[in-house]
């Protein structure tokens, strides 16, 4: 057999899988495992959405669609995103993916050549190196440090900047650290996008789930709405993640090359799905301010609990539904700790590294889960952690 493409030796899975596959593996063999490693919401689409799914089919709409998506959802998009982002944006600058996923990977296909340069977040989404290399570009990280509240260092990103740099990749709330982006930090951001004339892509899929403030996206800064296009999708916002439902908002001109793409993946997304997507949108029950103000309450459990658990350090971050926790202060590594608490506890929770190198020192656990199980886990994790309290001392 001949070899399979090159591409595949430089891009990589997902840890968030990985230890998904282990955790249901112990489950199978009859452990309690309780699951804080997906990036999943424990909520479901609203009832109106699920009526109006039913409606549409009903109504014949399962036939090819419009490729860029159709066009009631697309209006109905730029509406939400005027009115969620204060973005100026119209039905034309929206085109319609199978999951943000999708949508990032075209994203990145519309724009980079082979030996073209990429800035992205680390610790973050795996994604993005993986897509960059398998396209042939090159990966430059920029480090979110704890010393900044994992905030970019514009100073960073800009010593970074060389003639082949063609894209800085944005993520706020950030995955895995649930950083929101400070205004100064994205501005300044948007400043060198301009200077070097880069393109961004801004992947908003957490924008819907900051805390005690309101969102601002990277399109909105000055010179930004000629060259970033935004990436966003229905599978946090609206816990609608089997759906493989996401969007990207681009300049008109960058438009057809989305469609190009799509013509040559996935043709259009599922039309029935789309005529749901509206109601989603429309949210006429309030289902996402609700879910919201859940993780609130959650994120503010979890993180005082996690932080008694000795040797935890926990950032009490403002966006997304992640606990992101340097762990250095057991004395063991992290994938250790994490084995411990799987294999012992029944805690399932990624090791940071899954989220590239700077994650090293660190876990992340999601809080999408019911405060029960979130308390249920750190009376477990504090039982453990007898373990690592021993190896210190001793
Ligand atoms: C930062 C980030 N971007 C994109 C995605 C992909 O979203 P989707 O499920 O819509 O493909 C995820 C999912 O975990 C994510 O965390």
């Amino acid at each position: 057999m001949r070899p399979l493409s090159s591409r595949l030796s430089v891009m990589s899975g997902e840890g968030a899988l990985t230890v998904y596959a282990k955790a249901t593996e112990l489950e199978r063999r009859g452990r309690n495992i309780i699951h804080l490693e997906l990036g999943e919401p424990d909520f479901h689409a609203s009832q109106q959405v699920i009526e109006a799914l039913e409606k549409s089919l009903r109504a014949g709409k399962d036939r090819y669609c419009p490729m860029a998506g159709v066009p009631e959802l697309c209006a109905e998009l730029a509406r939400y995103l005027r009115q969620t982002r204060g973005l100026v944006v119209s039905a034309d600058n929206i085109v319609m993916a199978p999951g943000c996923k999708i949508a990032l990977f075209l994203a990145m296909m519309a724009l980079l050549d082979p030996g073209d340069e990429v800035l992205y977040p680390e610790p973050g989404f795996p994604g993005y190196p993986s897509i960059t290399l398998g396209l042939g570009a090159v990966a430059v990280p920029f480090t979110l440090h704890e010393s900044r509240d994992f905030q970019p260092d514009p100073d960073e990103i800009a010593a970074k900047i060389t003639p082949r740099s063609k894209l800085i990749l944005t993520c706020s709330p950030n995955n895995p650290t649930g950083t929101v982006y400070t205004d100064e930090v994205q501005r300044s951001i948007a400043k060198l996008a301009v200077k070097h004339d880069l393109y961004v892509i801004s992947d908003e899929i957490y924008a819907r789930i900051v805390y005690g403030q309101s969102y601002v996206s990277m399109m909105s800064y000055p010179g930004m709405s000629e060259r970033t296009l935004i990436v966003d999708g229905f599978s946090k916002s609206f816990a609608m993640t089997g759906w493989r439902l996401g969007y990207t908002v681009a300049p008109r001109e960058i438009v057809p090359a989305l469609v190009l793409l799509a013509i040559n993946s996935y043709t259009c997304v599922a039309e029935f799905s789309q005529y749901a997507a509206i109601e989603a949108l429309r949210d006429p029950a309030g289902a996402t301010p609700r879910m919201v103000a859940e993780f609130e309450r959650r994120r503010d459990q979890f993180v005082a609990g996690l932080s008694r658990v000795p040797g935890f350090r926990c950032a009490h971050a403002d966006g997304a539904f992640y606990a992101w926790v340097n762990v250095s202060g057991t004395g063991l590594a992290a994938e250790e700790v994490c084995r411990i608490m799987l294999e012992e506890a029944g805690v399932a929770a990624i090791p940071g590294i899954a989220f590239g190198e700077s994650g090293k020192d660190f876990v992340r656990f999601s809080y999408a889960s019911s405060a029960a199980k979130l308390e249920e886990a750190v009376t477990r994790i504090q039982a453990v952690s007898t373990v690592w309290q021993t190896a210190v001392v001793g």
